[in-house]
């Protein structure tokens, strides 16, 4: 169990009074990106159902004179799903036996790109767990390959945590940004989440050597995740205001049965909503993807979610035989159609929502907006 957001868990009626104080606290977090812990943690406290237009809407209108409402989309490749860490929640943790595990050759990596340029894309993400067969001559290669075929791309990784020598050789290849979520900012939760070989000092000190190299700098968390409380959460968004990452995945928890955290109950919707759209008051110009997770909790769930502050999209455009082993959590939504129609299909949806699809690189840090 979680106990975050206790009004909206049990759908408690707002008293009026304490909903004037959260508009306040919500205007005041869109002035100045972000206000004092205790109102922070007031917030969390105390917001109802009720509270939550007025969060949106304002979520929706910070991101507006950066990006209006640009979707920027990122191609993913998911290169391998073989993982050395144990994490509770994690399907494709290393304990796993269920998992059909697979890694794709630079061949067919540069034949994922090749398809995805020519759709349109000009971000590859190249995501996987901690391979150690991903070793930095294998990637440098792949990443140089890329980069000299289509040098007007950009490349982000997501490849867990590395060495600082590691990040430097990727970077110098040419990789452009590194996702790395750091999960939860409460060391308590993140040792409930993970076995005693992960470190939370660790994963904060990769993100920490991921922005001093240069890369543009991915963090973000779970909600909803088992024992997570109100605290934790006013820890993340401190965390986060302090860091000031370029992108943050926020996405709720999603319990996988072949895991230890199974029996769990997973995040919902609406509080990754609320969460997601405080992320964007404090951080106005970050990219902040739609998450997958939340296209499995509803159809249209990444698409709501550009109403509440998300401004990105990363359709999957990996080999379709391996889109079933790459299950971090259950029933992720699986782009099962051809590239070309599911790249059609993300475009119709989101301009069906009043957005506009940008393919553009979307480099958040000298976009003008
Ligand atoms: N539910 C939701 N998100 C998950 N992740 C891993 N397992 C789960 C799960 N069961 C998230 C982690 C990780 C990212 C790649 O996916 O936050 O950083």
């Amino acid at each position: 169990m979680n106990t975050i957001l206790p009004n909206i868990k049990t759908g408690k009626k707002q008293h009026p009074m304490t909903q004037k104080r959260i508009a306040q606290l919500i205007d005041q977090l869109a002035d100045t990106h972000m206000i004092p812990v205790d109102d922070l943690r007031y917030l969390l406290d105390h917001i109802c159902v009720e509270d939550t237009s007025y969060l949106f809407d304002t979520a929706h209108k910070v991101k507006q004179p950066y990006y209006q409402n640009r979707v920027f989309l990122r191609g993913l490749i998911e290169i391998s799903n073989y993982c050395s860490k144990g994490c509770h929640y994690c399907g494709i943790n290393r304990t796993n036996k269920n998992v059909q595990r697979y890694r794709l050759d630079k061949e067919t990596i540069l034949e994922c790109c090749r398809r995805g340029y020519d759709l349109g894309y000009k971000t590859f993400v190249l995501q996987a767990g901690e391979d150690p067969a991903l070793t930095d001559e294998f990637l440098c290669e792949v990443i140089k390959s890329i980069k000299t075929t289509y040098p007007d791309s950009r490349i982000s990784l997501s490849l867990g945590e590395r060495s600082f020598a590691s990040y430097i050789a990727l970077y110098q290849a040419g990789a452009d940004r590194y996702l790395l979520r750091h999960e939860t900012a409460s060391k308590r939760l993140y040792e409930h989440l993970h076995p005693n070989d992960s470190s939370f000092e660790n994963r904060r000190q990769c993100l920490d050597n991921l922005k001093v190299i240069g890369y543009q700098t991915g963090s973000g968390c779970m909600v909803g995740s088992p024992s997570q409380t109100n605290d934790d959460i006013v820890q993340d968004l401190l965390y986060l205001h302090q860091l000031q990452p370029h992108m943050v995945g926020v996405g709720p928890y999603l319990c996988h049965e072949d895991t230890l955290l199974r029996g769990n109950q997973s995040g919902t919707l609406l509080e990754t909503y609320i969460i997601l759209a405080l992320v964007r008051l404090i951080l106005p110009q970050a990219m902040l993807p739609a998450t997958t997770a939340l296209g499995t909790l509803d159809k249209l769930g990444r698409e709501n979610a550009l109403f509440v502050g998300a401004n990105v999209m990363m359709p999957n455009i990996g080999p379709k035989e391996y889109l079933e082993a790459y299950q971090i959590y259950q029933n992720k939504q699986l782009a099962k159609d051809t590239d070309e129609s599911n790249r059609d299909n993300t475009k119709k949806r989101i301009e069906a929502f009043g957005h506009i699809a940008d393919f553009s690189v979307g480099d958040v840090h000298t976009w003008e907006g």
